[in-house]
């Protein structure tokens, strides 16, 4: 087991997490159940639950550039983890028990070329790049966290619906932890290159016969039935590692807080961790202000866009109405309303984290847009023509980007961080398939393919190379 006991890291923070406990967000119930104990939900009302701390006990640095001074003892796994080296800020479990794979070395990426494309001024534009994680996709820094919390609770078997890079990144961390995993999967639904981890790295592969709300509805059963430990972002302690994504942020650019971060919406557990990330630094007083934060799904799985922007829910302090999401999710199943996106990783129709989402969308001033498969193909084209590569998922980010600053919401002259929450290579037949025309794999590809790059068939005779050369 990956654990860090015996490495002799330099502990500043404190050994024991009494500092910490669990909270149901619901402010009408507010609950508490102990660090160690294992829910998917508050207990007492069903609800969400948060991972809470007693910040007087927490010994804290004084700014937040006090964590540079962990790159210089980067032999200390923790210290190496993008995640671990904030560690006093999700001081819930004892070093000894914390499983780490060097998750987290990600890249703050200033990009011009896909800056002039989204209509921000040169400069202002940052890529911050997760498919640079372990697995390849952001999903490392939350089961990090998940993992250490699945260790100091004794879990043998860990469990996960998933659209192909939770059942990837749940794979590694099992396999180096020593525990089982059992993934659950779409049939068909899952890009290849995630479906060749998650069976690379040994889980329990179950091919549901189903799309992605399915298999969560069906995980939450499996993980009840059976006292599996479940990863999936209503896993609260997930939110917590991937809290460290907007640290590396903070970082990246000196510890400025930018103006905007545009992050995909699928499942919403990054956008709700961001908003808690941003809501305890300020309220540590670690920062003077908030970002204002977008959050982008694909028109082929708008809900979050319906309930905030046609339906006008607002979290409201706490005090919203829940009859408009539970009647959503359920027209939905009266009518058969699927999701249905080329960006597959966030092809889900009921969110389970719509309620914490909500909740930071207040936090950070926040604004919801659907964008067409067209466009997210085209800002992906971008990315990786500008040298970064991403998946489709991902690309939401910069056409929702582009839509906004379009639409005058964001300014040309504001700075904003787009999250790249996946690797290109993990979706190949989208790339492959925009390019030519032709999917490999099931999907037709949406028109007009502004930025397509095909390979262009040449005889075996050097005239003829010459001249394709000449040509390009
Ligand atoms: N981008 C990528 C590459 C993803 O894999 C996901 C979610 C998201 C964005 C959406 O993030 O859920 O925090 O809003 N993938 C999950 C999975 C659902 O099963 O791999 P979110």
């Amino acid at each position: 087991m990956k654990t860090v006991a015996s490495t002799g890291c330099k502990r500043t923070a404190p050994m024991s997490n009494e500092s910490a406990y669990q909270q149901c967000i619901n402010v009408d119930c507010g609950a508490t159940v102990g660090i160690d104990e294992v829910h998917v939900a508050c207990p007492t009302c069903g609800s969400l639950l948060d991972v809470r701390y007693d910040w007087d006990k927490v010994e804290l640095p004084a700014r937040l550039s006090d964590f540079n001074a962990r790159w210089a003892t980067r032999n200390c796994p923790l210290d190496f983890s993008g995640v671990w080296r904030f560690r006093q800020l999700l001081n819930f479990c004892p070093d000894a028990v914390k499983i780490t794979l060097g998750e987290g070395q990600t890249l703050l990426q200033r990009c011009d070329g896909v800056a002039d494309y989204t209509g921000i001024r040169r400069g202002g534009l940052f890529l911050q790049y997760e498919g640079c994680n372990p697995s390849g996709s952001f999903k490392d820094n939350g089961m990090t966290a998940a993992f250490s919390h699945a260790a100091m609770t004794g879990a043998t078997r860990v469990a996960c619906a998933s659209t192909g890079n939770t059942s990837a990144s749940l794979a590694m961390y099992a396999s180096a932890a020593g525990m089982a995993a059992v993934v659950f999967v779409g049939s068909g639904k899952i890009a290849l290159g995630k479906l060749a981890q998650a069976l690379d790295y040994g889980a329990h592969t179950l091919q549901i016969a189903g799309d992605f709300d399915d298999c969560m509805a069906r995980v939450k059963q499996a993980t009840e039935a059976m006292g599996l430990y479940l990863v999936n972002s209503v896993n609260p302690f997930r939110l917590e590692g991937q809290k460290a994504i907007m640290y590396r942020v903070l970082e990246g650019l000196a510890w400025e807080v930018p103006d905007w971060i545009v992050v995909p919406g699928g499942n919403l557990g990054n956008s709700s961790s961001f908003g808690k990330a941003f809501s305890e630094l300020k309220h540590l007083g670690l920062i003077d202000r908030i970002p204002r934060m977008a959050v982008i799904n694909s028109t082929g799985a708008d809900t979050l866009d319906r309930i905030v922007n046609r339906k006008g829910l607002r979290y409201d302090g706490g005090h919203f109405d829940s009859r408009v999401i539970a009647d959503d999710y359920a027209w939905q199943d009266a009518n058969g309303v699927k999701a249905d996106t080329i960006a597959s990783a966030i092809e889900i129709n009921k969110p389970v984290n719509m309620v914490k989402c909500l909740r930071a969308l207040e936090t950070c001033d926040g604004v919801v847009r659907a964008v067409p498969d067209a466009e997210i193909l085209d800002a992906k084209a971008q990315v990786g023509r500008w040298g970064l590569g991403c998946e489709p998922a991902s690309a939401a980010s910069i056409a929702g980007l582009r839509r906004l600053v379009a639409e005058g919401v964001i300014g040309a002259d504001e700075r904003v961080v787009c999250i790249l929450t996946g690797n290109g290579l993990k979706d190949p037949d989208a790339t492959v398939g925009y390019h030519t025309g032709q999917a490999p794999g099931g999907k037709s590809i949406p028109e007009p393919r502004h930025f397509a790059n095909g390979p262009i068939p040449v005889v075996n005779e050097l005239d003829a190379i010459i001249a394709a050369i000449e040509n390009a």
